[in-house]
């Protein structure tokens, strides 16, 4: 994840900000850079690799400056390296740009930018923004206005922290979507901009907290919060008391609350560096095949516990709709005594945030010794499951502390997604051309999440009218079948509520002799292939005194008739509706914990990485 640390006031910037970044660190990043305002003009360092690189590069070059922005970055659009790194200057040499998130459009502005004559000097999407900038500021327009006008043609979910040498006395911070905080730290005299609070803790624990489509204007003794539309925003100031470790929780309650609502941005981070926008192409650094032995490949196996192997089971769908490969799912648990059926031409694929699952890398060592491909998909990087397989996809989610899986089980969907189109690719069964419809669809997905996120008032309203339930039921088809799964498995692990997923078209065959009034039934019911069965299956338990929770379509009015309660989800594309169907029923899973005083962060009996049988 990036991070973004600005500094305004009587010090020297420099340290300020490469001490703020030092504590962004654990989001993970591959180049880092620094602008500080020096002498009138605009000096800008920047490198690859650690922080240490940058910082060995400032003490070489010294910078001297009392305003400036600093940046991490996951390489998104452009491999890591110095001219890719942020911060983005203008032509001119004026402004000056940091950015987190994804400018989906980025292709047809930089087009328009370079028929106008601007000359790119990186492969980012971020440096349309610094021109877009510039080009209000050429038309006279004041440094705030001027951003305000230049973010409107962004598509996507953004933070953004702009400095001009033209203005040396402020600096402009932009938040729209969910691609990360942008946190006013408010000194005594200086001021502080951070995409999260532990960058700027150690200076102020007074901060504003800029919403989805505000922007900031910043001096060093004062802020003006608006909206997009030029409207004035009385923001809230937030004295923060917390300790270091709760500070590393933000603005939240639990850290599972914290994951769940980081989920757009580990997103970004996920497709960061592994898929062009525009072209679709996929490249896997840590996980490539031959197009040779990808043709030869005849069988996936997914192997994976809990949340993971559900994830899996998501994959199974997205696997072999484009790639036409079967896939089959099991438990490490069982898989590991299984006496698998495996060769060369197999390839098994391990699921596991911690990459130290016993069971799932019995599994992977079973694999192993029966000659299949071994790859897996991992979230803590230097794990075992990292290393033993012959090619990795990490999730990129950031730490997840939460023993309940979230930003994990989303993540690793979608690295299935890339590793879909990616044997797509190297099979030529899918083209580059034919892959740019679902890399605009990835593109998209972060801030359909973002989206959802912020319908959690309406989550937590039911979730007290319901906390007090003792057996949930959740159903569903096709694809969202294993998202009753997680939804179950969510509820029952930090709520200690007995819930059970099955699959929709199977309560006819027993579990409806379940359904009455002490038994609520959450039925995942989005526009798709299904819809119609899960409609009369949502009559069906009605009928029989059921209470119906709907994950619906937005502008599904008919559903509304029918079930007692309606979370809705903005419309996505049928093989990505896993990732937006889940977040309601985690959020559910969390506020109905949160109403019944469980410990949601580590729930008893459970470990966040099972070690042992
Ligand atoms: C999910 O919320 C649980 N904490 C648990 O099912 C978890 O997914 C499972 O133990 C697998 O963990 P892993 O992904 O680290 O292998």
């Amino acid at each position: 994840m990036c991070g973004i640390v600005g500094y305004i006031g009587p010090r020297d910037a420099t340290p300020i900000i490469l001490s703020g970044l030092q504590r962004l660190e654990y989001r993970g990043y591959d180049s880092a850079g620094i602008a500080v305002l020096q002498g009138g003009e605009i000096a800008i360092r920047r490198d690859v690799g650690k922080l240490s690189n940058l910082m060995q590069l400032v003490s070489t070059e010294p910078l001297n400056g009392r305003i400036g922005i600093g940046h991490t970055r996951w390489a998104t659009h452009g491999v890591p390296s110095p001219h890719n790194a942020h911060p983005h200057i203008s032509r001119n040499g004026r402004t000056v740009v940091v950015h987190n998130g994804i400018v989906e459009n980025f292709r047809e502005l930089r087009a328009e930018l370079e028929a106008a004559g601007v000359r790119f000097a990186s492969e980012t999407d971020t440096e349309v923004i610094v021109h877009l900038v510039q080009r209000e500021r050429d038309a006279g327009h004041a440094l705030t206005e001027a951003v305000r006008r230049a973010v409107r043609y962004l598509r996507g979910a953004h933070a953004i922290v702009v400095l001009s040498a033209d203005d040396p006395d402020r600096l402009v911070a932009v938040r729209i979507g969910n691609a990360g905080g942008v946190a006013l730290g408010l000194g005594d005299g200086e001021m502080f901009i951070a995409s999260d609070i532990p960058a700027i803790l150690e200076h102020t624990r007074r901060m504003v907290f800029l919403e989805s489509r505000q922007m900031a204007t910043v001096t060093r003794d004062a802020y003006h919060v608006q909206t997009l539309d030029g409207e004035p925003v009385d923001a809230e100031v937030h004295t923060i008391a917390w300790d270091p470790v709760s500070a590393a929780r933000g603005e939240f309650k639990h850290f599972m609350q914290k994951e769940i609502h980081e989920q757009a941005r580990a997103l970004t981070d996920t497709l960061r560096g592994r898929i062009d926008f525009h072209d679709g192409c996929v490249v896997l650094p840590d996980l490539t095949i031959t197009p040779e032995h990808a043709r030869r490949l005849k069988r996936i196996v997914t192997v994976a516990c809990g949340t993971s192997a559900y994830s899996g089971l998501v994959g199974k769908f997205i696997l072999e709709d484009l790639t036409r490969i079967p896939v089959e799912v099991d438990y490490g648990s069982e898989y590991r005594y299984r006496n698998p059926i495996l060769d060369e031409d197999c390839a098994v694929l391990a699921i596991t945030q911690s990459g130290e699952t016993v069971d799932t890398l019995a599994a992977m060592e079973e694999a192993r010794e029966k000659g299949a491909t071994l790859w897996s998909i991992v979230n803590v990087l230097g794990s075992q499951a990292m290393r033993v397989a012959d090619g990795y996809i990490t999730m990129q989610a950031g730490p997840e502390i939460g023993v309940a899986s979230t930003k994990a089980f989303t993540t690793s969907i979608v690295d299935q997604y890339l590793l879909a189109l990616y044997l797509g690719q190297q099979r030529g069964t899918l083209s580059c051309e034919q892959s740019q419809a679902h890399a605009e669809d990835l593109a998209r997905l972060p801030d359909l999440v973002g989206q959802v996120l912020e319908r959690e008032a309406a989550v937590e309203a039911l979730a007290a009218e319901t906390y007090h339930y003792t057996n949930f039921l959740y159903l569903g088809r096709g694809i969202n079948y294993p998202i009753a799964l997680e939804g179950a498995l969510k509820l029952k692990e930090i709520s200690y509520i007995h819930a059970e997923g099955y699959p929709a078209g199977e309560m006819k065959h027993g579990p409806i002799a379940l359904i009455d009034e002490h038994m609520p039934v959450v039925a995942i019911a989005l526009q798709d292939a299904v819809y119609e069965k899960m409609l009369s299956q949502i009559e069906q338990a009605k009928s029989r005194g059921g209470r119906v929770i709907a994950i619906a379509t937005d502008g599904d009015t008919l559903i509304a008739e029918k079930a007692d309660h309606v979370l809705y989800v903005p419309p996505v594309s049928p093989l990505l509706s896993p990732v937006v169907s889940v977040i309601p029923l985690q959020l559910l899973a969390y506020h109905i914990a949160v109403w019944r005083g469980a410990d949601v962060d580590q729930p008893r009996n459970l470990a966040k990485s099972v070690t042992v049988e």
